[in-house]
């Protein structure tokens, strides 16, 4: 069931050239990106390493449309323990800061701690991983990020049962009844984003896909494309 909310195309920096990571957030929004995905890895929780607030706060200024309209910064924890990081990633200017319950003892509290330094808690599902801490979590989060790929590196292909679980997230969401965006994240390519979209997601995390590509503006329209027919055919 397509979503009914606006699509949002969320270009994973994890795939840029960190050697130019300002000029790489400004030119994917300049072509159109409608989110920053910022990959947070700890080599503990996930085994490779990227980068901390540090970054975020520098590419704060950045994360801006040619008009001054500030473009969200979706801070994906993978990371162990939560807390510490994610009220520093808060500081730094994070939008949206997400982790994954597994890697905090205390899950409610994370959220309510995301939520208390003004940023929009979600929580973030595994290939393997079932949605059951929604059950106690819903009604506290602004975002569900389902995983298509084992977290830890970009470029890995889309694990097709990520469909199922967008499913039945899409109608946990509707029961709740509440505006939660469903993000998907891992393998996402302008030749499968209209097939996550049919299964209800609505937010789209692409890295390798975009920022591999000579020209960002002309993926980033082709995945538009094919998310304008999802709806289509909904
Ligand atoms: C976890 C990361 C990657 C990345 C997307 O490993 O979260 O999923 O953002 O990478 P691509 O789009 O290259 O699969
Ligand atoms: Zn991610």
């Amino acid at each position: 069931m397509t979503s009914p909310r606006p699509f949002r195309i969320a270009p994973s920096i994890l795939s840029a050239d960190f050697a130019r990571l300002g000029a790489e957030v400004s030119d994917v929004i300049a072509a159109g990106a409608d989110w920053i995905h910022f990959d947070v890895m700890d080599n503990h929780y996930v085994p490779n390493l990227t980068f901390g607030p540090m970054v975020c706060q520098a590419l704060k200024p950045h994360a801006k449309q040619a008009d001054g309209t500030p473009v969200p910064i979706d801070v994906h924890l993978m990371i162990e323990p939560v807390d510490a990081l994610a009220a520093a990633f808060a500081q730094a200017g994070a939008d949206y800061i997400s982790f994954h319950p597994d890697a905090s003892p205390h899950t409610h509290r994370s959220i309510q701690a995301i939520r208390a330094a003004g940023c929009k808690p979600g929580l973030v599902f595994n290939p393997g991983a079932g949605l059951e801490p929604l059950d106690w979590a819903i009604d506290d989060i602004e975002l569900i990020l389902i995983m298509s790929v084992n977290p830890g590196f970009g470029g890995q292909s889309f694990i097709d049962s990520a469909l199922r679980k967008i499913e039945q997230a899409r109608k946990r969401i509707e029961a709740s009844g509440r505006d939660i965006r469903l993000e998907v994240d891992g393998g996402i390519k302008a030749d499968n984003v209209a097939r996550v979209a049919s299964a209800g997601a609505d937010t789209f995390v692409a890295g390798s896909a975009i920022f591999n590509a000579k020209d960002y503006a002309a993926v980033i329209a082709q995945m538009r494309a094919q998310l304008g027919m999802a709806s289509l055919n909904a």
